[in-house]
């Protein structure tokens, strides 16, 4: 199962925000995207998520064209996405927030249900068991019966991620899962990726923290003015002068590139906090 990017191109009124690009995620492996603000990053996720159209060229998988299909489509494919920022609903408790997500048929009462409530009886408490679990992979149990909306901003990231999960999805898309978290979060939040990747499953992670991007993703894309300036492994991304010139505008190293990327971190923390 591969997700494949074919020519792809988004355009907002003559605004070109995604130019001919071209690649493709396997699975198994935990993809980073990386780039400056406004490279088109978060465009590429709502494109695969199919909040947004494609302009041109295609999105697939394993064959079968996704873009031009309609968002329920998509999710039911198997594409799940985080937000770039949170989109939780807050009057709902954290449990109930992962509930809604299971796909409508497993909801739906077949007769066997009507006829036989015990039966649906089983079904829900197994629903709910399988989202506890999910509440418990993110030690977010306590949690269980709060409303989203009360949840510290740490635990509402991870809610936000557990929900992603409950289809179990072939694709994950994370849109800045590390945005506003402190330092021991986004450690725990490093632990906790590494433990879903699978063998079976596409995870494309848009992050500006570097630490977390280079321990954590096998192969990483960089986004430049909507164009794939580069691809490869960590240690590829890098080496590359092409990066660094991206990111700061001249060619320097590492260190530089994750201030750069620190000085974008400190300001969506000051947003967070401002909203929770
Ligand atoms: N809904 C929209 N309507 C019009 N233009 C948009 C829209 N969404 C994004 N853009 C534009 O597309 C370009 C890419 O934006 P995008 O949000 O994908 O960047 P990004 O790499 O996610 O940036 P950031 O790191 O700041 O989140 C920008 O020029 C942005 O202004
Ligand atoms: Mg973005």
């Amino acid at each position: 199962m591969t997700l494949v990017f074919e020519n792809l191109r988004k355009q907002y009124g003559n605004n070109v925000a995604i130019d001919d690009v071209s690649t493709h995620f396997e699975p198994g492996m935990i993809h980073g995207v990386i780039g400056p603000n406004g490279a088109g990053k978060s465009t590429l996720i709502n494109m695969t998520a199919g909040s947004y159209s494609v302009s041109a060229g295609s999105i697939s998988l394993d064959n079968r064209r996704l873009s031009g299909l309609k968002k329920y489509q998509i999710a039911n494919a198997g594409i799940a996405r985080t937000y770039q920022n949170i989109r939780l609903f807050d009057q709902m408790t954290a449990l109930e927030n992962l509930e809604v997500c299971f796909y409508p048929q497993e909801v739906a009462q077949t007769w066997k249900e009507v006829l036989w409530p015990p039966f649906a009886a089983r079904k829900e408490a197994r629903r709910r068991e399988a989202c506890m679990q999910l509440l418990s992979f993110f030690n977010l149990q306590a949690y269980a019966n709060a409303e989203a909306g009360s949840l510290p901003y740490g635990r509402q990231r991870m809610l936000e991620i557990a929900r992603a999960l409950v289809t179990n999805p072939r694709v994950l898309l994370l849109d800045e899962p590390a945005a506003g978290l402190n330092h021991h979060e986004t450690a725990e939040l490093t632990a906790k990726l590494a433990e879903l990747r699978s063998p079976e499953r596409v995870m494309i992670i848009v992050e500006h923290d570097m630490d977390l991007v280079m321990t954590l993703c096998d192969r990483i894309v960089v986004m430049h003015h909507g164009k794939l300036l580069f691809q490869g492994t960590p240690a590829e991304v890098q080496a590359s002068s092409d990066v660094q010139l991206a990111y700061l505008g001249t060619a320097n190293d590492i260190d530089d590139i994750k201030a750069a990327a620190q000085d974008r971190r400190a300001q969506l923390g000051i947003r967070a906090r401002r909203r929770s």
